[in-house]
């Protein structure tokens, strides 16, 4: 029998350890170390429940597997469906995860409206059941079938599941969980790991998915979702600002789908509300007649995206200059001013550049490359760029524009949103069908877009 002794978790990362450290090696992070107690066999105690592997698991031939007919759940909303891979699949474990208040608790109550014939069973930690139930009528859930539990022990959590077999469980949130067989308190480490892995295995056994609700922590004793991430079969983040309304579902590892797709929410006083055109929403408050704007596309995922940059460069006053990126890649942009300097001669290195994505979204891409160079040489030269322009195509070393995927969906996102130029690379342009009304310009290098545009 394995013998309880102390033990040093990260509590970023959850990278274990007999002894102290004062640096993470696992994800780098310093006095991150907190002492915790290793618990006797664990999960022994946490009942077994019906219809579970049984007597022994077997190995069993691929064609013996029965493959369920519908495995996936529909909620009807588009924008989270396709986030999950076309439906939430049966028998997964799903983290969300987001930062406290941008609304997971209300993403979740809205199962209720989304599937009110399904039997929900929502259980609180953090909330009372009246709270919840206030929320949900704001919502407009009148679903009979949306069971409400206040309970934060795992094991009765686990035997109301049981009890009630619900098609879908929430568990809001893993940090507020705690065993009791565990001694350290609810929200370190081990509780939360070890209460998931109680919940991992009714949701596997009993083959309904499981949402976890889970706040993102900056410091502190309590463990963040990257303890869970590498458990659970789905991480979903929740994200935006809080003092605009735009909400992102964001799936950065899944299982049954692809990463990276985005759903985009707007958040009301009756709840969520799904964007199906986020490209409108995006560029709903563009700002016209102003240098350092360039409009860009996106693909996020399976759908192409225009968002808008904004750039601002100023002498630096003192000093090292400063370059601030928001929803932007801080190592790529300092990559593309140094391709800016060298190639184009813009003193960048006397100036502080700030460049931001607006509409709180974060790219990713190499296509937005170019958006960002003329963004940031269009407020240089304190030039306004033509706002009926989109720009499309990843920038290298030597200031050439090189080829992105996709071309044809991006040029008809623009098309579409009546835009009336698209700058792209030269090379992507072979076989595409370009949308009527649309003036597309292949370049091959920096220069050539630059003297297009400014
Ligand atoms: P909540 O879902 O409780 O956030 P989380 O669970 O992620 O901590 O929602 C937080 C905010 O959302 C809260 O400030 C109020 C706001 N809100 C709305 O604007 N409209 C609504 O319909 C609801 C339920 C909440
Ligand atoms: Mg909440």
């Amino acid at each position: 029998m394995a013998k309880s002794r102390s033990k040093y978790v990260c509590h970023v990362c959850g990278y274990e350890t007999a002894q102290w450290m004062g640096r993470c090696p696992g994800c780098e992070s310093w006095d991150s170390f907190v002492e915790e107690v290793a618990p006797a066999p664990v999960r022994a105690r946490v009942p077994k429940q019906v219809g579970a592997r049984g007597a022994g698991a077997r190995a069993l031939s691929l064609s013996d597997v029965e493959a369920a007919g519908e495995i996936r759940m529909q909620t009807g909303v588009g924008e989270f469906d396709r986030v999950m891979g076309d439906g939430i699949m049966l028998g997964s474990l799903i983290l969300l995860a987001g930062d406290p208040g941008i609304g997971k608790s209300t993403l979740m109550t809205e199962m209720g409206r989304y599937m009110p014939d399904h039997r929900i069973l929502y259980v609180t930690g953090e909330e009372s059941v009246r709270q919840v139930k206030v929320r949900a009528e704001r919502l407009g859930v009148t679903s009979k079938q949306f069971l409400l539990l206040a309970e934060t022990n795992v094991e009765e959590i686990v035997a109301a599941v049981q009890e009630t077999e619900p098609e879908l469980l929430i568990v809001d949130s893993i940090q507020t969980l705690f065993r009791p067989d565990i001694q350290s308190a609810p929200g370190t480490v081990s509780q939360v790991r070890e209460s998931a892995a109680a919940l991992l295995e009714v949701t596997k056994s009993m083959n309904f998915p499981t949402f976890l609700v889970g706040h993102v922590t900056k410091e502190g004793s309590v463990a963040g979702p990257r303890v869970l991430e590498h458990m659970v079969d789905t991480v979903l983040y929740f994200e935006g600002d809080r003092h605009h309304s735009f909400r992102l579902l964001r799936a950065v590892k899944n299982r049954f789908g692809s990463t990276n797709e985005i759903g985009v929410f707007e958040m009301h006083d009756s709840g969520l509300r799904e964007v199906s055109n986020p490209s409108e929403i995006f560029l709903s408050e563009r700002s016209y007649g102003s240098s350092g704007s360039a409009v860009v596309c996106s693909v996020e995922g399976t759908r192409p995206v225009l968002v808008e940059l904004q750039s601002l460069v100023t002498p630096t006053s003192y000093g090292t200059p400063q370059r601030t990126a928001t929803g932007f890649d801080y190592r790529r942009l300092q990559m593309l001013l140094a391709v800016l300097e060298k190639r184009e001669g813009l003193r960048l290195s006397t100036h502080d550049v700030f460049l931001n994505v607006v509409g709180g979204v974060r790219l990713d891409e190499p296509a937005v490359d170019l958006g960002v160079i003329v963004a940031v040489a269009s407020s240089f030269r304190d030039i306004p760029t033509d706002t009926g322009t989109v720009l499309i195509g990843e920038v290298g070393l030597g200031g050439e524009v090189r080829s992105v995927s996709r071309i044809e969906a991006r040029l008809k996102e623009a098309a579409k949103l009546g835009f009336e130029r698209a700058i792209v690379p030269a090379n992507s342009l072979k076989g595409v069908v370009v949308p009527k009304k649309l003036e597309v310009t292949g370049v091959r290098s920096l220069h050539e877009a630059l003297d297009l545009v400014l």
